[in-house]
């Protein structure tokens, strides 16, 4: 039987993953670890919560001892770590907090399963969760490889290469079998409005300004959720031990391109007529070390282990719009609260 540790399965990504898992794999145990930070919510599991093979932990990583219980308790053979501080303007206001759960959180992981995993280490399996940020930013040009250096720019990135620098360093001194993805921006729905296309959707829906950063000709690779589970789930189970594998969705979009098509969708479904919220699109003061392009070649995943992202951008958007319009309460349990106070500092 495997136990299979999730972390931050309670947040974005994470719960994709935890749901596909569950439903796919029943004869797997799934314990989804997550600390329920602002980012954290249980609602995204609602569908699944009672599932036999589904537990929930509430636990925080920055805390190697209670991990260690964990692992004990539960027999943990493999880990999937998602958990992370993942917001790059937060990390600007807050980069401290990043470091303690990207890099503290992520070696005492580590560290718990090098320790109770040793004299067996080929059972079992760590598999990191990062992201193509810790590249840097390309020009006009070019792609981000698995070769290509790190040159991270914002205490998010350079957090996240931090921690995939010590899973690198376990695998290389203590043998720990490990594995590392990197991947482009993901869109979907459970998205948290702080992130750029859900901020948009809950914008558009209330009338309320779309903020786009410097000129809004920054550049991303959008990659449909689903299809990201999906690819963490072929590299879990066919992965070659010791490798990164770049994820991406072989679709760029500069930021306003991407705020006005994600107008016309809105304009749409809500009745309004064309042109109508477009209007409501606001340049605003650019985030600092703002990285002008990621692109993802995503050769390496597609020829050795068959993996394409399967949901085109048109679909996708439109899915994650309607997710959005027909889960309003998800959207106003998650702008309440602190949500405002972190709207007020960041916007205002
Ligand atoms: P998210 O912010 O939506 O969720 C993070 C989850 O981690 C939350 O449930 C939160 O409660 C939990 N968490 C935070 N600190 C914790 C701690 N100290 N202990 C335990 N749990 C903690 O993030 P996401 O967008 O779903 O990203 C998940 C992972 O994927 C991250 O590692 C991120 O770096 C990576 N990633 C994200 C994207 C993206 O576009 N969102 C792209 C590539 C890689
Ligand atoms: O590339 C993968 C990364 O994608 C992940 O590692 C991060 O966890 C995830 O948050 C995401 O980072 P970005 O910074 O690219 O995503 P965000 O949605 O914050 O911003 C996308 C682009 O939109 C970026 O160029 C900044 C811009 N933007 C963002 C916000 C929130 C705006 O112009 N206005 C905004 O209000």
């Amino acid at each position: 039987m495997s136990n299979i540790l999730i972390t931050g399965g309670a947040g974005f990504i994470g719960s994709h993953v935890v749901r596909r898992m569950v439903k796919n794999y029943p004869n797997y145990n799934i314990y989804n670890l997550d600390k329920l930070t602002y980012a954290g919510n249980l609602e995204n599991l609602k569908d699944i919560e009672n599932e036999q093979n589904y537990h929930f932990l509430k636990a925080d990583i920055q805390n190697a001892e209670e991990i260690d219980q964990i692992f004990k308790k539960y027999h943990i053979t493999h880990v999937i770590h998602l958990a992370a501080e993942s917001h790059v303007d937060r990390s600007i206001s807050n980069p401290i907090e990043f470091v303690m759960t990207n890099v503290v959180g992520t070696v005492n992981l580590l560290n718990v399963a090098k320790n109770n995993w040793s004299g067996d280490l080929n059972n079992h399996k760590f598999y990191h969760v990062s992201t193509d940020e810790v590249y840097g930013a390309l020009g006009s040009e070019g792609f981000f490889t698995e070769e290509t250096s790190y040159d991270p720019h914002s205490p998010y990135s350079a957090s996240k290469a931090s921690s995939d620098h010590f899973v690198r360093a376990y695998y290389d001194t203590f043998g720990l079998q490990v594995l590392i993805s990197n991947c482009s921006n993901n869109y979907g729905s459970h998205h948290f409005p702080e992130k750029l296309i859900p901020l948009c959707i809950h914008n558009i829906k209330n009338n309320l300004p779309l903020p786009i950063y410097g000129d809004g000709k920054y550049t991303r690779d959008w990659l449909f959720v689903e299809d990201h589970a999906r690819a963490i789930d072929v590299i879990f189970h066919k992965g070659n031990i010791g490798e990164t594998y770049n994820i991406g969705g072989f679709n760029e979009w500069q930021n306003i391109d991407l705020v006005k098509l994600l107008c016309e969708i809105m304009d749409d479904k809500l009745g309004r007529p064309e042109g109508n919220s477009e209007k409501l699109i606001t340049f605003v003061k650019d985030r600092p070390g703002h990285d002008l392009r990621y692109a993802i070649d995503a050769s390496k995943i597609e020829k050795e282990l068959g993996w394409r992202p399967s949901v085109t951008f048109e679909e996708g958007l439109e899915k994650t719009v309607d997710w959005f319009l027909s889960n309003e309460d998800w959207l106003n349990n998650v702008t309440s609260g602190s949500y405002k106070d972190y709207y007020q500092k960041q916007y205002n």
